[in-house]
């Protein structure tokens, strides 16, 4: 496809219905991971705007910073520290409508008041999450869980 993105919805999940099969094109029939992460991640900063969009790998004990469009963030995340290593000790996706109250909560950006992070799993295991964070409060919703979570299947089938 040609390596431009075209919403025109203004709802939120119509947002992501006109972005689902333009990433799958974008992403379908390349083999490189890290590649098929970076332009997962600037189509959903280019379609929602979003603060900070990116992904976490999981390389042995920790999660290891991936490809991001966004200000610069903290390179390693410790299981079960954070919501994305919260998300991956308990295996599910983590919706944080205000980082003030979470306990735990890793600040990378003060900025950031709100982030959704969505495990992906490769051949049974946890293989990283997706890490979206938003300046404004209350940005995420199972809608945008629902989707992501749908756009990730894309890259483990890969
Ligand atoms: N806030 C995350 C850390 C990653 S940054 O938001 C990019 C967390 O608590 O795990």
């Amino acid at each position: 496809m040609a390596e431009e993105l075209r919403i025109h919805a203004t709802g939120k999940a119509e947002r992501y219905k006109e972005l689902l099969p333009q990433v799958e094109a974008l992403i379908g029939g390349e083999k490189d991971e890290v590649a098929n992460m970076a332009n997962m991640a600037a189509a959903l900063r280019q379609a929602f705007g979003f603060f900070w969009v990116g992904f976490y790998r999981v390389i042995g004990e920790e999660l290891v910073l991936g490809p991001f469009q966004g200000p610069v963030a903290c390179t390693r995340i410790r299981y079960g520290k954070g919501v994305c290593g919260t998300a991956w000790k308990e295996e599910k996706s983590q919706i944080v409508p205000d980082v003030d109250l979470f306990p735990g909560h890793i600040a990378c950006n003060s900025a950031s008041k709100s982030e959704i992070v969505i495990p992906f799993w490769k051949e049974g295991k946890i293989a990283g999450v997706l890490d979206i964070d938003s300046d404004q409060t209350g940005s995420f919703d199972e809608t945008d869980a629902f989707y992501l979570q749908q756009m990730l299947r894309f890259l483990v089938n890969m």
